[in-house]
């Protein structure tokens, strides 16, 4: 009996070894061209993946190519400061690995990784990720980037729960080491797994963690923030000291304010006023009159001129 069946068992183990081969990742598809999505792209195609960027209109796609264009020669510059000839195929090897498309639907049916980057607005990121769920292969695996909205909420969006999951990068993608690698319960081991060696492939360090409100960075960074805010609203302190004291008593690179006006005070606003209304008791997530302020005001930070300082 033990003879008659191990051929069987020999079949049925390989065939689940398998199914639980993790997926390495060659395609990829980038959809949103913005700030983050030409950032994930250019690190993508320059570590060999063949990548398609996907967004509204050739315009915007354009503009995308022309920011990674200056950004890999900016890269090259230090990488290859002896080698020019090196540094130039390098541009040109990982632009040949780098298309463009305004019709995601048309370009994931050849697409191992999905990788959303997109406004942060979850009616938007859900109608398109059902709508890439009836075109992208059965093995294709779906990622978001985005930095406040659950993974979870996305992924019931799809048929595909098991084969999607979170990849959060910093900005800016080029220089920043980290990727956030968010795994739902419902994420399979074996998708975490491919996620993992994907941020690895295109050079990162991942760390993992639930799907939480902030994950790990911003769940630690954003009430620091807000808390930077709050003392210079009691009075305690201004806000050109605070920046001091964390820049040389914390060792710092910037100050919470400087920093609320390179993310983009509307930004951070949306992050707290989410939290807040999923967490309305808990003090580290409520909301700040003078932040509201000036985003009533639109003082955005450097991206409008203005913020908690001026730039001009
Ligand atoms: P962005 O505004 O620079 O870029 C978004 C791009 O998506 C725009 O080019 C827009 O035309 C395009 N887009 C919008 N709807 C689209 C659709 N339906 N199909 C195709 N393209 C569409 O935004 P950014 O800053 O790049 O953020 C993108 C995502 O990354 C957001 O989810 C954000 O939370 C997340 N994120 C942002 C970080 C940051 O520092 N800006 C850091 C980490 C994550």
């Amino acid at each position: 009996m033990a003879f008659a069946t191990r051929p069987f068992v020999r079949a049925a183990s390989s065939a689940s070894a398998a199914a639980a081969k993790k997926l390495v990742v060659r395609h990829v598809t980038v959809v949103g061209g913005g700030l983050m999505g030409a950032g994930i792209a250019q690190v993508a195609a320059a570590s060999g993946h063949t990548v398609v960027l996907v967004d509204q209109s050739d315009e915007i796609l354009k503009k995308s190519t022309k920011g990674i264009e200056e950004s890999l020669k900016r890269v090259t510059k230090k990488k290859f400061a002896d080698k020019p000839e090196a540094g130039a195929e390098f541009i040109e090897k990982t632009l040949k690995n780098l298309t463009t498309s305004t019709d995601a639907v048309a370009v994931v049916h050849s697409t191992d990784l999905v990788i959303e980057a997109i406004v942060e607005n979850k009616e938007v990121k859900n109608e398109l990720f059902k709508r890439l769920d009836k075109f992208a292969p059965e093995h294709t695996i779906f990622a978001s980037n985005t930095s406040s909205l659950q993974i979870t909420e996305l992924a019931n969006s799809t048929t595909r729960q098991d084969r999607f999951g979170g990849l959060h990068f910093f900005n800016p993608v080029p220089m920043m080491k980290l990727v956030e690698v968010i795994k739902t319960p419902m994420t399979s081991q074996k998708t975490f797994e491919s996620l993992v060696d994907f941020s690895k492939a295109v050079g990162k360090s991942p760390v993992s963690c639930k799907d939480t409100p902030g994950f790990i960075v911003n769940r630690l960074l954003v009430p620091y923030m807000m808390e930077a805010v709050r003392l210079f609203e009691r009075g305690d302190a201004s806000k050109e000291d605070i920046d001091v004291a964390m820049k040389l008593g914390a060792g710092y690179p910037m100050g919470p304010f400087e920093l609320l006006d390179y993310v983009g005070l509307d930004t951070s606003k949306y992050i707290i006023d989410g939290w807040h209304k999923l967490e309305p008791s808990n003090p580290l997530f409520a909301p700040s009159p003078l932040l509201n302020k000036l985003v009533e005001e639109k003082k955005l930070g450097k991206k409008t001129g203005e913020g908690f300082y001026k730039y001009k």
